[in-house]
């Protein structure tokens, strides 16, 4: 035998399980259509993050980027209004040289999403404008920047031009909201599977963009030490808390239909507890991960209504001072309605019910106008078995995992070790590692949408939804948001604003003898 057995098993494994994947991947010539390219979400983030890529080199030479809105504008006129947005939201700065270079790969179609005249002369601009890759194919993206509403039409007039599938090789980015509920988003998966594959599909949610959050797989299956002890013998209890300060910034339209649990619950709180809850996959590619992740969902206990009036706690926020600045109540804000019962805060207990979580209570909490801005998980491990230290200390403060993902990015440990000096105290310390911090100067923090647009150029799916995700998500969620529809709220607002949320979430945890991470 010319080697010993772990040399010729792990010869046998490189490649096939420990195989990272390299840092900068060739990206082929694209075109994007950006459907939608003169709305809101485009001018804040998508033009300033391609603009952003291109600057740092990572764009192909050949790219073109079509701004597809129904306003009248020529060419010209586009490249106006993607550079005063880039003036005004691109995060660093504005680069003449730069821009010259990006503005000549911007074009635009004005035309109605209905009309299939519109679709001819994309499809006649794709012909003219998208360059084959070395290996001759040609890379379209279509990124859905519009409201929901618009998906059916432009999906039909895309499927009808033959422009979803055959000549090119096409991809489609979808925003959230993926639906309103389970049924709404079957029918939506049912919609896009008439034109396109599912692994053609990108359902974008800009949480999974954060390195932190990409993170926490790192964290827990690189380093062996965590791993062992990452199940119910001895985590007491998980906190996830998402907490924003803003109120709803003029989307009224847009929030009194979805409300806390649709914006915030079924989309970037389920990520976070699958990407803390799941099971080691058994490779880093994108659908071993969502297989793991989609098992986390499928095992989540369902609620009934007597658990959902028990365990779930809902409120919406009052006038109060959010960061010195007095802020109204959500009834008062610009074209919510006066007696609205919309919630803008959630608290939950959820519980996995598999064999590495059962009994193990996971908190979530969101809300808008709290008192800080702040998403974290903290994973609560078990008191020692024995007391030893009692009478050095009044509380014995458990070891606490913390991983902040907003503002900053953190990883931090709760320790308690001895104080110095002659006595035996105990004393609780931390041990961080800061993001910034420590990879100061040295590393460039891709923006969440950067990193996944780059994603979807290469072609990599691991941070993006997956249709039976998706629709595990809703299941999850849709019982909690009928069953508060279908009972009367409590008296709203339940908690000012610029605090931690109502008095009711706080009781919910304390009765099972815990409190909130943060508060
Ligand atoms: N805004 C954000 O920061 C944000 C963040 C996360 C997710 N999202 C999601 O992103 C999506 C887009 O949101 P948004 O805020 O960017 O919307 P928006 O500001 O209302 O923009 C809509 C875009 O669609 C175009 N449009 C509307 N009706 C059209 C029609 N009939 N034919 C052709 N073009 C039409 C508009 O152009 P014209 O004005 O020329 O018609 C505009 O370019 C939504 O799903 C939203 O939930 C937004």
């Amino acid at each position: 035998m010319s080697g010993n057995t772990l040399d010729i098993i792990n010869k046998n494994r490189a490649g096939k399980f420990y195989e990272v994947q390299p840092e900068r991947v060739n990206i082929e010539p694209f075109t994007m259509v950006i459907f939608g390219g003169s709305g809101d979400l485009s001018k804040r983030k998508l033009l300033p993050t391609l603009y952003h890529l291109c600057h740092d080199q990572n764009l192909p030479d050949e790219f073109t980027i079509i701004g597809f809105a129904s306003s009248k504008r020529s060419h010209e006129e586009y490249r106006e209004l993607v550079k005063t947005a880039l003036k005004n939201f691109s995060e660093d700065g504005f680069d003449e040289g730069c821009w010259e270079n990006f503005s000549k790969h911007l074009f635009y179609i004005s035309g109605g999403f209905d009309d299939v005249n519109s679709f001819k002369n994309l499809s006649q601009m794709l012909e003219k404008y998208s360059k084959p890759s070395e290996k001759g194919s040609r890379e379209i993206i279509y990124y859905m920047a519009v409201p929901p509403q618009f998906l059916p039409v432009i999906i039909q007039q895309l499927s009808n031009c033959r422009l979803c599938k055959g000549m090119f090789n096409t991809r489609l980015i979808i925003e959230k909201p993926f639906g309103r509920d389970r049924a709404s988003a079957v029918e939506l998966n049912r919609l896009l599977a008439q034109a396109f594959d599912e692994n053609q599909i990108y359902r974008i949610d800009h949480y999974l963009g954060k390195e932190t959050v990409q993170n926490i797989i790192f964290f827990r299956f690189a380093n062996s030490m965590f791993e062992p002890l990452w199940n119910r013998r001895y985590i007491d209890h998980i906190q996830i808390t998402v907490a924003e300060t803003l109120g709803i910034e003029n989307r009224a339209k847009f929030y009194e239909q979805a409300g806390v649990v649709r914006d915030i619950v079924q989309n970037h709180m389920m990520q976070l507890l699958s990407l803390v809850a799941m099971e080691p996959p058994i490779s880093f590619e994108a659908d071993y991960i969502r297989n793991e992740k989609v098992k986390v969902y499928k095992t989540i206990l369902s609620m009934d209504e007597e658990y959902i009036d028990n365990f779930t706690v809902r409120g919406q926020y009052g006038a109060g001072t959010v960061n010195g600045k007095k802020t109204v109540s959500y009834r008062d804000e610009k074209d919510t309605l006066p007696a609205s019962n919309t919630p803008t805060y959630f608290a939950g207990k959820f519980y996995i019910d598999n064999w590495r979580w059962a009994g193990v209570p996971f908190y979530l909490r969101t809300g808008k106008r709290l008192h800080s801005r702040i998403t974290e998980i903290s994973i609560h491990f078990k008191q020692p078995p024995l007391s030893l230290f009692r009478y050095s200390c009044e509380v014995l403060t458990p070891n606490i995992l913390v991983l902040t993902i907003q503002p900053y990015e953190e990883i931090s440990l709760h320790l308690g070790v001895k104080h110095p000096g002659i006595g035996n105290q105990l004393y609780p310390v931390h041990m961080n590692f800061n993001y910034e911090k420590d990879f100061h100067g040295n590393f460039h923090f891709p923006l969440p949408y950067e990193r996944l647009l780059l994603d979807c150029m290469k072609g990599d799916q691991t941070l993006f939804a997956r249709q039976d995700g998706i629709e595990a998500m809703w299941e999850i969620v849709d019982p909690i948001i009928k069953r508060w529809e279908n009972t009367r709220p409590p008296d709203l607002p339940s908690y000012t604003a610029g605090t931690w949320g109502p008095k009711e979430a706080d009781e919910m945890i304390a009765r099972d003898g815990r409190k909130w991470q943060i508060q």
